[in-house]
């Protein structure tokens, strides 16, 4: 086991960064993360980490500065002889071109993997990425871990009767077949066809959803878009309540609207990203998950099993 555990965190979630700290039982890491004049990024480690086990929380939702902070501050941790460092990305940004499906478009998953790993990360910790092969574009330790224990025991206090769960895509099939199972209910899949880069059409609902409640699992909402328009799908084919759980909210102006005039009844996403409370709406429930990342963090640094975190 390395000496001495450190959590750091640049300005893109510091509430989640400190919880993670207090369920650690350590301080958050003494570090300037500011901006020169010009809008640059600079960053001071205000203390000694020669030979620490260093974690630094920081998702890379937009705008491009969360990342480009957590790159400069491994770059700095590794100069300052950290002595091993870990990316902590509750969210995993730029996650969504992850193979080249048309001409001309970039791979900015592997970019984004590749920044990392040359910055001076020694290994990654993240949560629920947009699709799990993307582990493959690294080639250091890599954990991944699923906000299904916090979003399952949520459910599971609701105790919803004749309970489906619906993927909102065929991209999610395989995440919500776990998240059914673990429920204890059967599955149900909205085909969805993607028009334009924020736009969805649904073409099929699939699967017996008629006089059921539903909850539809998906990994990111964003413009709200695809749920609402799933949940319209499938209010048409008889579908009594909607619940949603979904790990990351990345919600802009435009969200709340949409989900509030959306037939959906609850929305529980997690603070891998934080939230603007005018942003949220009367349907939106945050949970946290910095429980599991801070266990996650205990574990590894005392070089113990993950495994019973994906219970
Ligand atoms: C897509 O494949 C993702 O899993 C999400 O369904 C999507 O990114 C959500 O975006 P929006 O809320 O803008 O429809």
């Amino acid at each position: 086991m390395l000496d001495s555990l450190r959590v750091f965190t640049g300005n893109a979630n510091r509430p989640l960064a400190a919880a993670i700290a207090t369920y650690l039982g350590v301080e958050l890491g003494d570090a300037d993360v500011d901006r020169f004049g010009d809008g640059e990024i600079t960053v001071k480690i205000n203390e000694n980490v020669r030979g620490c086990d260093m974690f630094i929380v920081q998702p890379t939702f937009a705008p491009g500065d969360n990342l480009l902070e957590l790159l400069i501050m491994m770059d700095a941790a590794r100069r300052a002889s950290a002595e091993r460092v870990t990316a902590v990305l509750p969210y995993f940004g730029y996650a969504r071109q992850d193979r080249k499906d048309q001409p001309r478009v970039p791979i900015t998953a592997k970019l984004v993997a590749n920044l990392i790993t040359t910055s001076g990360a020694n290994r990654v910790l993240t949560m629920d990425l947009h699709s799990a092969q993307i582990q493959g574009f690294f080639d250091i330790p890599f954990d991944h871990l699923f906000a299904a224990p916090v979003l399952i025991q949520h459910f599971r206090n609701l105790a919803i009767p004749d309970l489906v769960v619906v993927a909102p895509d065929v991209g999610s099939i395989k995440m919500a077949r776990a998240y059914s199972k673990r429920l204890g209910c059967s599955l149900a899949l909205v085909d969805k066809r993607r028009t334009t880069k924020d736009q969805t059409e649904v073409m099929n609902v699939i699967g017996e959803v008629k006089d059921r409640n539903v909850v539809i699992f998906d990994d990111l909402i964003s413009t709200g878009g695809t749920i609402a328009k799933a949940a319209r799908a499938l209010r048409k084919h008889g579908v009594r309540e909607i619940f949603v759980g979904a790990t990351h909210a990345a919600f802009n102006e435009e969200t709340r609207k949409t989900l509030e005039d959306s037939p959906i009844r609850e929305i529980v996403v997690t603070d891998t990203i934080p939230q603007q409370p005018e942003l949220l709406g009367e349907k939106v429930r945050v949970l946290s998950v910095s429980k599991l990342l801070g266990e996650a963090i205990r574990r590894i640094h005392e070089e113990r099993s993950l495994s019973s975190l994906f219970i």
